[in-house]
C-alpha cells in the first residue's frame, strides 16, 4: 500500500499571526517553531491546548524555506486512526515550500515519533512553550 496520504490538516491561513516561540539549529538547518498565543497561554496554565490549534515547524535550509511540518488539533480527529497510531486529537502533515502537501510523506512516521511525548501534549518543544513570553 502506498504510504502517501492527505488528512484533515490544513496549512494555517494565519501563519503570519502565529508566535515564533523557539528556534532549533542543526548544521545548515534552522527550525522556527510557531503556534498561537492562545495555545501558549493554555500550556503555561497547565491546560490542554485549544481545539483549532496549529503548531508549525518552519524548516529553513541555508536561509530559505525548505518545508513546513504542521500539527493541527481538532475535536474528534483522533478517531480517524487506529488507537495504536493515535496522537490524541492531533494530525500531522508535511507541506512543501510552496505550501502544497508532500504526498510522498507517511505521516504515521510523524505520529509514531511524537507518541513518545504523550505526557507533553505530543509536543517536543513543550518546555520551550512554557518558557515563551
Ligand atoms: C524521529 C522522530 C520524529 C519524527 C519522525 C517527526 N518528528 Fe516532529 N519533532 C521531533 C523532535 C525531536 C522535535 C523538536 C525539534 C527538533 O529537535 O528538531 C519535533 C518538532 C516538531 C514540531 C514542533 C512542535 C514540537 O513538537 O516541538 C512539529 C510541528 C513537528 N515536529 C511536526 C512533525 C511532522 C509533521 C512530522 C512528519 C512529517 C514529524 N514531526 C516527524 C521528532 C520527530
Amino acid at each position: 500500500m502506498a504510504s502517501a496520504e492527505s488528512n484533515r490538516v490544513t496549512f494555517p491561513s494565519n501563519l503570519e499571526r502565529l508566535v515564533h516561540y523557539t528556534t532549533v539549529k542543526r548544521g545548515n538547518v534552522t527550525e522556527h517553531m510557531l503556534t498561537s498565543q492562545e495555545a501558549i497561554e493554555a500550556i503555561k496554565l497547565g491546560q490542554a491546548v485549544p481545539n483549532g490549534t496549529h503548531v508549525v515547524l518552519v524548516d529553513y535550509r541555508d536561509g530559505k524555506v525548505f518545508r513546513y511540518f504542521v500539527m493541527e488539533k481538532r475535536e474528534g480527529w483522533g478517531v480517524d486512526y487506529e488507537p495504536s497510531r493515535r496522537t490524541g486529537d492531533w494530525q500531522f502533515q508535511h507541506f512543501k515550500a510552496d505550501k502544497t502537501i508532500n504526498m510522498s510523506e507517511n505521516t504515521a512516521r510523524c505520529q509514531s515519533c511524537h507518541q513518545g511525548r504523550e505526557d507533553n501534549q505530543y509536543l517536543y518543544t513543550f518546555n520551550d512553550i512554557k518558557r515563551a513570553k
